[in-house]
């Protein structure tokens, strides 16, 4: 079972990379993830080129989400939404319609109390818009820069709650398996 993993930052020091870094440590067979390693590879969305000629690297995105069983999106909130280059990869999975249906983890992790509440709300509009289905739960970490150490998540409460979000997911994702008349593994 596949989960496509999205960071909206670029960030090398990245707080929300981080994060997705220690759900990764988190999945053991049969659950793989993948990290989508650049967002920033794609071109500004421009409906002409989608519909002239499609970027290989949208094409290739497109392909990845249509492969995972889910997904899972890490989000810095950026003037109280999510980061441009996270939109801009959504504004290209639109049309390709790969996404619809998919359920979807989100997090986000933020230096400030909020913890990054406004970017997700935003991405739960939109990808909600775009037919994904988007878990309630999710994952918040405010304060984030004391929960994060050489790279990765290390506080233990968060920790447990974010085995409980991969663990809401892996469910979602056997329970959409099975009703799709895929065996479940
Ligand atoms: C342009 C800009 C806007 C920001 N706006 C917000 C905001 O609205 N809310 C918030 O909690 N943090 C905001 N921040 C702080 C980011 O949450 C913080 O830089 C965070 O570390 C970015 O995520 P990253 O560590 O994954 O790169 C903003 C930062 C920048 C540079």
């Amino acid at each position: 079972m596949k989960i496509l993993a999205l960071c909206g930052s670029l960030r090398s020091g990245s707080l929300n990379a981080a994060v997705l870094r220690s759900a990764a440590d988190l999945f053991v067979p049969p659950w793989e993830i993948t990290v989508e390693p650049d967002l920033s590879r794609l071109p500004f969305f421009n409906a002409d080129v989608e519909m002239n000629d499609l970027p290989a690297v949208v094409a290739e995105l497109r392909a990845k989400v249509g492969a995972s069983d889910g997904l899972l999106i890490s989000s810095p909130e950026y003037a109280h939404g999510t980061s441009g280059v996270l939109k801009n990869a959504l504004e290209w999975l639109v049309g390709g319609g790969e996404i619809a249906e998919k359920p979807v983890a989100l997090m986000s992790a933020s230096p400030a109390v909020t913890g990054g509440d406004r970017a997700r709300a935003w991405l739960t509009e939109t990808l909600t818009v775009m037919g994904a289905s988007v878990l309630t739960e999710s994952l918040r970490v405010p304060m984030a820069t004391r929960k994060v150490t050489d790279g990765r998540l290390t506080d233990e409460p968060t920790l447990a709650e974010m085995r409980e979000l991969l663990d809401t997911l892996a469910r979602t994702v056997a329970e959409r398996r099975a009703e799709n008349g895929v065996l479940a593994q």
